[in-house]
């Protein structure tokens, strides 16, 4: 029977006929619905930062929903875990006296600091400073925010008029940002959106010193720096947020995914002190925020899960391990598939596929992608390359074996 089930971007004509069950999920695997394991190199879709089925973070969910397992935080009412979770993020946050906006996931999360960013200036008296930024390639979701500000042009194509007061800056030269300043009038921006490494997009790593001269960028045309770690947070660059990493505070940043490795859907935006002022000191109200803002479920697994994360070590992790998942992948660089590994800033990467060999053989990237399933892994492929972004609970000895079997998928991939 023809299933009633219409998943997130995929071409449904084909997938309706010829899905992948995912049965079960333990440790570093999923399960087939045959109990045929493979090992999950995407962490599902960047987010299985601890692996799955961890009993601590499990148990928390199990004994939250026994409590409290639903509740609004409208208004003056609040719950232990949303408390809880906003002071472990704030406390860990870069920036200086961090408040915490709980949302239901990355779109979300990216709806609100740039609504944040417009309201932070009305409230500053500068209502014309209204243009947010983003970069190509970058990915911010898929709401309207999202879209409008999508660095992949085909999504952000074809939905008609979009949000206005937005501009795409080039990916790798922050002096771009200077530029549109510069033509747009120094007044206008208010706030530039940054993936520390574009994930979605393809895996690209920032130019050497990128993010540290945005930030300068911003602070000398007035402009706030929102940092999208939607991907790169809770380990991934071996951080809690990731910008940690290049010495860089932002203003804003973005956050979903990892902070529950999954297990219950949860977003947020931590806020600097200085943007959170005029809200928590100077009586305007932001009149924003998603049925589930601050749910007792999700933030509950977020406590369990960040301490998971703490206990075992993991979110160094990130780090530690990155050189290991980028020789790994280097060990296809000879493959006349592949044009670029790119890696080696935290634990993802990806295997850039020859231009001219997708030209003339599309469904190659696809075909990769089923040899490496046949083998037992996930990968995922990504506009011209694939990518690959395991839990942070990886062995060496699973990352290294990856390598391998991408070594042998792109030789039977090959015609
Ligand atoms: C950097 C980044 N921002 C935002 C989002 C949107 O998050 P969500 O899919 O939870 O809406 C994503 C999703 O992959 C992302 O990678």
């Amino acid at each position: 029977m023809a299933t009633s089930f219409w998943h997130p971007f995929a071409n449904m004509s084909d997938v309706k006929d010829n899905s992948f069950t995912v049965a079960r999920a333990e440790g570093n695997y999923i399960f087939d619905s045959n109990d045929r394991a493979y090992f999950d190199a995407t962490a599902s879709l960047w987010y299985a930062n601890a692996g799955y089925g961890r009993k601590e973070i499990v148990d928390a969910i199990k004994r939250q929903a026994e409590v409290l397992a639903c509740y609004s935080t409208f208004g003056d009412i609040t719950n232990e875990p949303a408390e809880e979770l906003a002071e472990f993020v704030a406390q860990r946050s870069p920036m200086a006296n961090s408040k915490v906006f709980f949302v239901s996931g990355g779109g979300d999360a990216i709806e609100t600091a740039a609504k944040l960013a417009r309201k932070f200036f009305v409230e500053s008296g500068q209502s014309d400073r209204t243009v947010i930024v983003s970069r190509k390639d970058s990915y911010h979701g898929t709401h309207g925010f999202g879209t409008s500000l999508a660095g992949i042009e085909p999504n952000r194509m074809g939905w008609g008029q979009l949000m206005p007061d937005v501009a795409l800056v080039d990916r790798d030269d922050p002096e771009d940002l200077m530029r549109l300043a510069n033509s747009l009038g120094r007044d206008k921006i208010a706030a530039i959106f940054v993936e520390p490494v574009i994930g979605a997009g393809g895996v690209h790593l920032p130019t050497d010193g990128y993010l540290e001269r945005i930030r300068q960028i911003t602070k000398e045309i007035g402009a706030l720096m929102i940092v999208d770690s939607v991907i790169c947070g809770f380990g991934r660059l071996g951080y809690w947020f990731g910008p940690e990493r290049f010495g860089v505070v932002p203003d804003m940043i973005t956050f979903a995914k990892g902070i529950t490795s999954g297990y219950v859907p949860l977003g947020g935006v931590v806020i600097s002190g200085e943007v959170s002022d005029p809200f928590f000191n100077g009586g305007a109200t932001f009149r924003h925020g998603p049925t589930y803002a601050g749910h007792p479920l999700a933030t509950a697994a977020g406590v369990a899960n960040c301490h998971y994360l703490e206990s075992e070590g993991l979110i160094a992790r990130g780090e530690a391990l990155e050189s290991k998942l980028k020789d790994a992948l280097d060990a296809s660089s000879d493959s006349p598939l592949i044009e670029e590994v790119r890696g080696g800033l935290g634990l993802l990467g990806a295997l850039e596929f020859s231009q001219e060999r997708r030209k003339s053989d599309p469904s190659v990237m696809a075909r990769v992608q089923m040899e490496m399933r046949s083998r037992g892994f996930l990968v995922r492929p990504l506009v011209s390359s694939i990518a690959v972004s395991p839990p942070l609970s990886a062995t060496e000895e699973e990352i290294e074996r990856l390598g391998s079997a991408f070594v042998d998928a792109l030789k039977a991939a090959d015609r």
